[in-house]
């Protein structure tokens, strides 16, 4: 009999996969669980199932001699060493896939709410000032015939991609290795370098892993390379743009305006952004979905039980 910690709340679908494996023990809580907690369940587990604010690193687990997996409850498992993992013979799997609409859905609201300024229309109208429809009220940026360009053309650049086409927009992407040529005629998407990229996109879409080679590749360098017309969206991780160096962009004209779900200290954001009209700012809420997050926990836990049996996992990360 298998047990499982489970270090954050997660729908109930989840756990009652969980359960066939064993006993199931999770943190029913919103804030993170206390890490002596956290410990003392972990001495006997086979299985954790983790989320992206938990560190899973030597400390975690020293405290977890006989986990076979840790099983994030996110396509992103740049909290989890993974080499650490490994190294201990522990599986780590993910969950790509389920979330790929959600977060591609959500890079879409923030084009359309930054481009079209829709988060400083909402703050007017609730300030209770006084105003009036005028011809040159709040205008923004139309997306028609603009380009987008997306770095990192995974599962969520690509759906990112199809819905800018249907917008009317034209894509370029930068990616390690060109995708394959069915999807790129069906989205009509150029492989260029990130150069060309960010001086001739009027979005710049962040879709890509974080990962020591990501740190910062949008920074003060990468902005002056961007037209003063042009707007910066990050759905993947904050650590992959240079807030400061963002904000003063944002801030001198350097660029036009950004929509971020991610932030470099999350949940810390930079204050120079809160300052500013032209950054439209959510809580890291790319797949919340009641429909996802209950996907998401369904993979994991697959995943989970898969280890436990002693089967591959279904998303095991290498
Ligand atoms: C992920 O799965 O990595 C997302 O950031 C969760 O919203």
């Amino acid at each position: 009999m298998s047990r499982v910690v489970v270090t954050g709340r997660i729908p109930d679908d989840g756990l009652e996969i969980l359960r066939t494996a064993g006993e199931v023990w999770s943190w029913e809580h919103d804030e993170p669980i206390p890490v002596d907690v956290r410990n003392e369940q972990l001495a006997d587990a086979d299985a954790a199932v983790t989320l992206l604010t938990d560190r899973v690193d030597d400390a975690f687990l020293d405290a977890a001699p006989r986990l076979k997996v840790v099983a994030n409850v996110a396509v992103g498992y740049n909290n989890i060493d993974v080499a650490a993992c490994h190294a201990r013979g522990v599986a780590v799997t993910n969950t790509p896939g389920v979330l790929t609409d959600a977060t591609a859905d959500l890079a879409m609201a923030l084009t359309l709410m930054v481009t079209r300024r829709l988060g400083e229309g909402e703050r007017l109208i609730r300030s209770g000032q006084p105003w009036k429809w005028s011809m040159f009220m709040m205008l923004g940026a139309g997306l028609q015939g603009r380009q987008l360009g997306i770095v990192g053309m995974g599962a969520i650049g690509e759906a990112f991609a199809a819905r800018a086409r249907a917008f009317g927009m034209r894509v370029v992407y930068h990616n390690r290795r060109a995708v394959d040529a069915e999807t790129e005629a069906r989205l009509d998407a150029r492989l260029v370098g990130l150069h060309e990229l960010l001086e001739t996109s009027d979005v710049v879409s962040l879709n890509c892993p974080y990962s020591d080679a990501t740190h910062h590749l949008v920074d003060e360098a990468a902005l002056d390379r961007m037209r003063p017309d042009a707007y910066v969206i990050n759905t993947a991780r904050g650590p992959i743009v240079d807030e400061a160096a963002l904000v003063e962009a944002l801030r001198d004209g350097g660029i036009a305006g950004a929509g971020l779900d991610v932030f470099e200290h999350e949940p810390d954001v930079h204050p120079g952004l809160l300052e500013l009209d032209n950054a439209v700012l959510v809580p890291h809420l790319g797949s919340a979905t009641v429909e996802t997050r209950s996907a998401m926990a369904r993979l994991a836990a697959r995943n989970a039980v898969e280890v436990l049996a002693g089967r591959p996992a279904v998303n095991p990360v290498a």
